[in-house]
Formats: C-alpha cells, sequence, structure tokens
C-alpha cells in the first residue's frame, strides 16, 4: 500500500459517497478534514442521488473533485452497482490515495470498498457495525454493509454495541474505534448555522406556523416495504390524518418513483395531509424540531430524533439502531395500518405515554465524531512513520 502523496507529501484521503444520508454524514468529517495541514483531501460523488444529494452538497459548501453523474431514473441495483464499480476504477487510479472513507450501508458505500480493495487501497468504513442479522431487512443495506466490513481496515463504530457486533464476527479490536455517528455532529451544526427565521418558510409555506403543536412528520423509502408494505403505510397515515383533523401530517415524498407512486395515489387529497419534495437537510431538522412526533423508516432520523427529543414511530420490522429503542425514544411498529394507525392514536391521546417518549437522549453520539475520526486517521499516519 502507498504510505504518503508523493507530490505534496501529505496523507490523501479520498471520500466517497452517493446519497442524501452518506453526504450528509460526512459533510463535518470532510469540514474537519480540510482543516488538516497534514492532509490532502480529495471528495468523489457517485452522485448515486442527484437531486437529493445536491441539496446537501450546497447546504454544506461542499466541492467535489469527482462527480461521476450516475444516478439514472428508477435504477435498478444492477444498474448502480455495475456502472458504480466501473467508473470507480479510472477515478481510484488517478487520485491514488492513501486511504478511502466509506460511509454507511449504500451501495455506494459497498462499491466503493470493493473497489478500492481491488487496487489494495487501504478502507476507512464510517458508521461500521450495524446491524440487524437478517439479510433482507433492511434490503440492500445489511448485506451492504456487512461486505463494506469485510473489505475495511479501520472501523468507525458509533457505539459500543456497534462495536460489540464487529468483534463478534471477528474484526481486530485494536482497529474498531467507538466514535460516535457523525450524523449528530451534521445536526448541531446545522441547527446552529442556519436562522430560525429562514426556517419557518418551510411552515408557512403550507399554511401552518409553529403554533401548529401537532405536526406529524413522515419519511419512508426502504425497498423492503414496496408494494404491499407502503400502501399500508399509506392507510395507515389517511386513517390517523381522518381520525384527527386536529393534526397536520407533513410529508416530505422521497423522489423514488416506487414510493412516489402509492404515496400520491392513496395520500394526494386528504385535506390534513402535506406531501411536499424532499427538503434540504435545514429545513428539514427545523421541522423535526417543531413537530410533534416522527413516523419514519429512514436510519439517520431513528439516530437525530433522540437528540431533539422527539419520540419516533418506526414503521419497519427490524433494526440496526437498537439503542433508541432501548433508551425508550423509538419503538418498532411495523408496516401494519392498523399498528401504525393506533400507536400513533396512543401518544395523540395519552399525554403521560407521550411525555415518556418525548425524553432528550443523545444514544448515538455527542457532536464530536468527525474530530475523533480524524484523530485516528491521523495517529494512523504517524504510526507508519
Ligand atoms: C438509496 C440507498 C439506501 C438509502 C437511501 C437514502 C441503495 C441500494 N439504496 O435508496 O440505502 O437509505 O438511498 O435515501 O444504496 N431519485 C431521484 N433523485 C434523487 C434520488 C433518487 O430521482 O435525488 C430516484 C431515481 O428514480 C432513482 C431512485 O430514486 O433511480 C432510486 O434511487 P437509489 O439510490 O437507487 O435508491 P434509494 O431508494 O434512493
Ligand atoms: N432528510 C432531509 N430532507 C428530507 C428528509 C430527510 O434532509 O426531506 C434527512 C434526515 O434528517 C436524515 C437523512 O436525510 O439525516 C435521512 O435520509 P434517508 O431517510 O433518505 O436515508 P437513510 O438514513 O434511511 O439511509
Amino acid at each position: 500500500m502507498e504510505s504518503k502523496c508523493v507530490h505534496c507529501k501529505t496523507m490523501k484521503i479520498l471520500t466517497i459517497f452517493g446519497t442524501r444520508p452518506e453526504a450528509i454524514k460526512l459533510a463535518p468529517l470532510i469540514k474537519e478534514l480540510q482543516k488538516q495541514k497534514a492532509v490532502t483531501s480529495r471528495v468523489c460523488v457517485t452522485a448515486q442521488h442527484r437531486e437529493m444529494l445536491d441539496q446537501v452538497l450546497q447546504l454544506f459548501k461542499i466541492k467535489c473533485d469527482w462527480d461521476l453523474d450516475l444516478m439514472r431514473k428508477d435504477q435498478s441495483l444492477f444498474d448502480i452497482t455495475a456502472r458504480a464499480l466501473q467508473s470507480l476504477e479510472r477515478v481510484l487510479k488517478e487520485e491514488r490515495p492513501d486511504i478511502v472513507l466509506v460511509q454507511g450501508d449504500t451501495t455506494t458505500a459497498f462499491v466503493a470498498s470493493l473497489a478500492a480493495y481491488y487496487l489494495k487501497i487501504k478502507i476507512g468504513h464510517v458508521e461500521a457495525g450495524l446491524r440487524t442479522a437478517d439479510k433482507f431487512n433492511p434490503f440492500p443495506e445489511e448485506i451492504n454493509r456487512r461486505l463494506a466490513d469485510v473489505l475495511a481496515d479501520l472501523w468507525f463504530a458509533p457505539t459500543e454495541k456497534a462495536k460489540e457486533n464487529l468483534l463478534q464476527e471477528g474484526f481486530p479490536p485494536g482497529r474498531i474505534f467507538v466514535t460516535g455517528n457523525t450524523v449528530i455532529d451534521a445536526l448541531f451544526l446545522i441547527l446552529r448555522q442556519e436562522s430560525r427565521a429562514k426556517n419557518q418558510l418551510v411552515l408557512s409555506d403550507f399554511g401552518l406556523s409553529t403554533d401548529d403543536s401537532r405536526l406529524i412528520l413522515v419519511t419512508g423509502h426502504r425497498r423492503e416495504s414496496f408494494g404491499k408494505g407502503f400502501e399500508q403505510i399509506c392507510y395507515g397515515l389517511k386513517k390517523i390524518a381522518e381520525r384527527n383533523n386536529d393534526i397536520q401530517i407533513v410529508y416530505p415524498v422521497h423522489l423514488n418513483p416506487h414510493v412516489r407512486d402509492p404515496v400520491h395515489r392513496i395520500l394526494g387529497d386528504v385535506a390534513n395531509i402535506h406531501l411536499i419534495e424532499p427538503l434540504d437537510y435545514a429545513r428539514f431538522a427545523f421541522l423535526m424540531s417543531q413537530c410533534y412526533l416522527i413516523l419514519t423508516d429512514s436510519g439517520g432520523i431513528q439516530e437525530e430524533a433522540p437528540a431533539l427529543g422527539k419520540p419516533v414511530l418506526v414503521m419497519r420490522d427490524k433494526t440496526e439502531r437498537p439503542e433508541a429503542i432501548e433508551a425508550g425514544t423509538a419503538k418498532l411498529v411495523g408496516t401494519n395500518s392498523e399498528r401504525i394507525f393506533l400507536e400513533s392514536q396512543k401518544l395523540l391521546d395519552d399525554h403521560i405515554k407521550y411525555k415518556q417518549m418525548a425524553r432528550r437522549a443523545n444514544p448515538f453520539g455527542d457532536g464530536r465524531a468527525a474530530k475523533r475520526i480524524v484523530g485516528i486517521l491521523l495517529g494512523e499516519d504517524e504510526a507508519k512513520e
């Protein structure tokens, strides 16, 4: 393996990502890497996502050295996997970084790890060690993150539980670091930076104000729920809205057509359900901070909500983030419409139950994960000399 960038005598780190959540979670790390004199930080986006990725790049002012512009409408797993692998060969051969950083469990994270391995380039996996132990739940993320972990050389585990998972699978203890999740860094950064007044526009856009205390925020996009699962989620939301005309449901709808079709078909005409386009992270974080309750299948939102003291009903059968469930701020409710309705109704009707869940907790980090990761990377570099 290469030790130093021959031209600049600094450690060359290439961060590769492709989707909205990876961009949000890597933004604090890229910012931190840019501050280091001993590091040459380079950024490559596969653009597995396009509009939803660009929202994050603009917000955090991330300049990309490579933009592979891979997204196609309704791309298959085969498409994105094959095209990403093929395109990354050239990037890695030209860049020859000392280390590649990948994040999480997307196809980009797995494929970038595989491409780096083929060229014997060291790999750091951010958010390593998350597991449900069910290969189809979430699909294909459970296998993507396992494969990324198998290929990695350094594992940045967000929690002790994630570290334990890695240890159980036989990864070397001295190379696993518990850092916290960088999503908490991103959340704190954006809530500090963005002015409240500007973000309030998002509420007035659809005739709401922060006085609307009972706002339910919804997101959903998991592949394993496509079809019947998504229809069930929509029928559950419809029933909540129809039985509680004093509440408002705000749903920024993911751009995947397998999500948009059932959501617009089933919920398009419900008066107190607002289907809106994906929000930029600043506005979305503001909405999270203002809402009463969150219903989601998102990974990142399960991590952010406890930091904001917002209860989350997780519309999935399994989660790789048991920490929020154990902290009592999140509950798994699956995708059955009646269950989604009943669990939501409990939290709308029972104030004590609601208060028990609406506690602030930080099981996923303290906002300093990126600094820790950079410290570890620099330590690695010194150890080599
Ligand atoms: C991907 C990740 C998933 C992650 C999610 C975050 C994989 C296989 N899936 O799922 O792990 O949780 O992102 O949101 O890596 N689209 C657009 N514009 C965009 C983004 C998506 O139009 O900016 C549409 C396109 O039609 C695209 C489709 O959504 O083909 C699917 O995108 P893709 O990245 O393959 O899957 P996601 O469901 O977004
Ligand atoms: N998010 C956003 N705008 C939205 C919806 C979500 O910025 O309209 C953020 C959210 O706060 C979280 C991330 O996007 O940080 C989660 O993305 P997603 O649910 O698409 O992916 P996952 O986390 O499930 O991989």
